[in-house]
């Protein structure tokens, strides 16, 4: 019964990733799910509410001792953890058909990735007409490269990673480096804002993490951005970018991988949190984790890093 519930709770979640606002549930589910709720001591009252059975009138129901009163134990966070949809996207091609940049200087290699990019057949399928396939931007000379997860609602339309609020919170940090946004390399995994259905109006509202066809699609793309920037380091931001870098599988929660270095492409990779993790925990100790990793990044980059930088978001 248990996992029946579990699965059920999974499908729930599922679908609400997906975008599905209301499910109906037929009246003998209803009361299926309570009976069983009720076997589970999860009702705080059993006699309460209209499905209450006979059964569970006859016979009061059977309240556990209360627990012995607990010292106080700090909240954990947990930031979330990757999620791929099971939600029913067109079938694609394993990778992009196979291309080589030209010979010479980041800028014009940089300028034909960009055109392939752009102009890529099945990318240009996944966008919704008056939006854009999103490639990465920032100095060519960057010693940092960002990795986020895929465009946005506001990313799609200007055709541009992290613009966003996610993105604006993302600049903040990368100020709160000693660097300007201008100064590194921002990419996704992916070039298109993964599709849900529209509502009414049209409009995509939200948005849903790539699926694992989708993210090895799209990374030769990073990968060749990579190798054009040559960064020192990579930073994955969230666990979808950290499991499209690390690889599907390669751990359960962004906990057992962020704030370590790792590798990829031949280049040292911090895995942290995402900028919108922040936005809905806008606690210190939140800041204060993706702060820690962010020093480590400044440490290996080499930048200066003051005592109040040192500091930053200790404060409880
Ligand atoms: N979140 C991402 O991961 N990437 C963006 O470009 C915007 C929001």
């Amino acid at each position: 019964m248990r996992q029946a519930l579990q699965a059920l709770t999974d499908e729930l979640r599922r679908l609400k990733n997906a975008g599905v606002k209301n499910v109906a549930v037929s009246a003998e589910s209803v009361a299926a799910l309570r009976h069983a709720m009720e076997l589970h001591g999860c009702l705080a009252d059993a006699g309460t509410g209209a499905a209450s059975s006979a059964s569970a009138e006859a016979s009061p129901p059977i309240r556990p001792m209360a627990p012995p009163p607990k010292a106080y134990e700090p909240p954990v966070l947990r930031a979330p953890e990757p999620v791929v949809p099971k939600v029913a996207t067109p079938a694609l091609p394993a990778q992009p058909p196979p291309f080589s940049l030209p010979t010479g200087d980041k800028a014009a290699r940089w300028a034909a990735l960009r055109e392939i990019v752009l102009n890529d057949p099945i990318c240009r399928a996944q966008v919704r007409p008056g939006k854009k396939v999103v490639l990465g931007v920032g100095t060519l000379d960057a010693k940092i490269m960002f990795v986020g997860e895929a465009p946005g609602a506001e990313e799609e339309i200007q055709g541009e990673p992290f613009v966003g609020a996610a993105g604006q919170l993302l600049t903040k940090m990368i100020q709160a480096m000693g660097v300007k946004r201008e100064e590194v390399y921002i990419g996704n995994i992916m070039n298109w804002r993964p599709q849900l259905p529209v509502a009414h109006g049209g409009e995509q509202v939200g948005n849903r993490p790539p699926t694992e066809a989708e993210m090895r699609y799209c990374l030769p793309y990073l990968r060749a951005q990579i190798e054009v920037v040559n960064p020192d380091l990579l930073v994955a931001l969230g666990a979808t970018a950290a499991q499209g870098l690390l690889g599907f599988g390669a751990f359960k929660t962004l906990g057992e991988v962020r704030g370590r270095w790792h590798e990829f492409s031949g280049k040292p990779l911090m895995v942290t949190y995402h900028p919108s993790y922040i936005l809905r925990n806008q606690s210190n100790r939140s800041k204060r984790m993706i702060w820690e990793d962010l020093l480590k990044v400044m440490e290996r980059a080499g930048l200066p890093i003051s005592a109040r930088q040192q500091g930053y978001f200790l404060d409880k």
